[in-house]
């Protein structure tokens, strides 16, 4: 009998396989990174036969290192990067561009051109998405328009269309399903947000191919089996990584919600099973459709870069060997100095939809050293998380009263304790903090049965460690309000 289940977690910058046991405990972990490629500004690209290598090799570690085979599984569930784009040949299974990941910024004149006529606003009520270079459709459009003959393969079904969830089924299975969730399909403004199906109006409006386009599916049944390294494994679960975290959060009820820290930073806020409408710059979107239950959605706010200007740190100045450093650097200061930085690298997300938004380092003065720059970077996760919880506040009339956190950065206690003074709400991290992968294992074994319901999953729930807001309101305002005069600056750039 198989006493665990499988995650697949497919990030923006490495692959990860882990193995859960049924009280969600990890039992096994491999993880690789791509490469991030650069082809010019604005655009960021990924090698799609290196991501399914870097699965297989992480899926093969992951067994290997607890001595487990594919019969230990009871199934596996995947969860991936969203909205990064891809075309791939039916027949020979090969890609015919590098994917388009979700941060490229290539097909903003196409957004602007489609703006023109009805704003960005355009496609909410039937996408709960604005207009923006950050969704797959458009990306989908740039591909069949620029790739040689993609179009007319496209059109006859020959060349296929997938965010990383298909790519990976579509391999696992040795190309027998073409399937995407409807969290993954929430993200490619090319569904409509109650009918769960893709839009005519819109696949006409963006001339999009139906031929191409993958099966939706709910997020968490029997989808087939794999074969090769996992041969025999039902997969049985697929959530994008922010919806999979809400579910490994066990964030079922209206008005729960989660924050990812990871490559971007994202909250969701479940809202029930209706739609909810934005008016400050959120998101709505599907929050996860397990097997014929109702669908649930969820509110979110999408902040394109934290962890990934640490990176930026650590790869393009140099400022720090590895990414763990910058919480001792930002620890050798007291506070930062007067300087803020806007990382607005992709224009700004949510709430603001500023795609002419740009980075921006302010405040400098002879006195601010490599410290206040650590700190400032943190502070910008932060800061940016709070923008967006006060537009769920603002749009719900839900005061979140305590925020669980998940994701690579909040191992950084600093970071922890200033986002709790910065929002004066408490901050929650729980014991497993790879939510993300938790909750596409936890979709995959609701599926077959590993796990008898949300209860179990609930119940498995526990917190590691919680922080208290400190501040006096007169320095958490006069903090934040300097922040929004930075991001003034940083909007409408380019
Ligand atoms: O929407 C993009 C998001 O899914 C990427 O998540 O964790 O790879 O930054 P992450």
């Amino acid at each position: 009998m198989a006493h665990y289940v499988g995650a697949i977690d497919q990030g923006t910058t490495s692959s990860r396989f882990i193995v859960f046991d049924r009280t969600g405990s990890i039992i096994s972990v491999a993880q690789k990174e791509h490469e991030q490629i650069y082809p010019q500004a604005g655009y960021v690209e990924h090698d799609p036969l290196e991501i399914w290598h870097n699965t297989l090799e992480v899926i093969g570690a992951a067994l290997a290192k607890q001595g487990l085979t594919p019969k230990d599984l009871a199934a596996i569930g995947i969860t991936n990067q969203r909205e990064t784009t891809l075309i791939w040949d039916r027949q020979t299974g090969k890609p015919l561009h590098n994917a388009l990941v979700w941060q490229d910024t290539r097909v903003d004149p196409i957004v602007e051109e489609f703006a023109r006529d009805g704003g960005h606003d355009r496609l909410r009520s039937k996408t709960g998405l604005p207009l923006t270079s950050y969704f797959s459709g458009l990306k989908l459009r740039w591909l069949l328009d620029n790739v040689p003959g993609a179009r007319e393969k496209a059109t006859a079904g020959d060349v296929l269309f997938g965010t990383v969830d298909s790519w990976l089924v579509w391999n696992l299975t040795g190309g027998r399903c073409h399937i995407t969730d409807v969290t993954n399909a929430s993200r490619t403004q090319l569904m409509n947000l109650e009918s769960l199906a893709w839009d005519d109006e819109i696949l006409a409006l963006f001339n999009i191919p139906r031929a191409c386009l993958p099966t939706i599916v709910s997020s968490s049944e029997v989808y087939g089996e794999a074969v090769g390294v996992l041969a025999g494994v039902p997969i049985a679960g697929i959530l994008g990584d922010q919806q999979a975290a809400l579910v490994g959060q066990a964030c079922f009820q209206p008005g729960e919600a989660k924050n990812t820290y990871g490559t971007g930073c994202f909250m969701l806020m479940n809202t029930g099973e209706k739609p909810y409408p934005s008016k400050y710059g959120l998101l709505t979107t599907v929050g996860y459709r397990f097997g014929q239950g109702p669908t649930v959605y969820a509110l979110e706010g999408s902040i394109a870069i934290a962890g990934a200007l640490v990176q930026w740190l650590r790869d393009n100045l140099g400022l720090i060997q590895a990414s763990t450093d910058i919480e001792p650097l930002a620890r050798s200061v007291q506070d930062n100095g007067g300087v803020t930085i806007v990382p607005a690298f992709s224009g700004l997300y949510a709430p603001h939809w500023n795609a002419g938004a740009r980075g921006m380092i302010g405040g400098l003065t002879r006195y601010a050293n490599k410290g206040h720059i650590a700190r400032a970077a943190l502070e910008a996760t932060a800061f940016q998380t709070r923008e967006v919880l006060d537009a769920m506040a603002k749009d719900t009339g839900i005061a979140v009263r305590e925020l669980r956190t998940d994701g690579g950065m909040v191992v950084n206690e600093l970071l922890m304790q200033f986002q709790a003074d910065i929002l004066d709400v408490p901050v929650v991290r729980p014991k497993v903090i790879e939510t993300t992968a938790l909750g596409s294992a936890y979709a995959a074994g609701l599926a077959t049965g590993f796990w008898a319901g949300t209860d179990e999953l609930v119940r498995n729930w526990a917190v590691d460690k919680r922080w208290k807001p400190t501040f006096e309101q007169g320095l958490r305002e006069d903090l934040y309000a300097r922040w929004c005069k930075a991001v003034e600056r940083s909007l409408d750039w380019h």
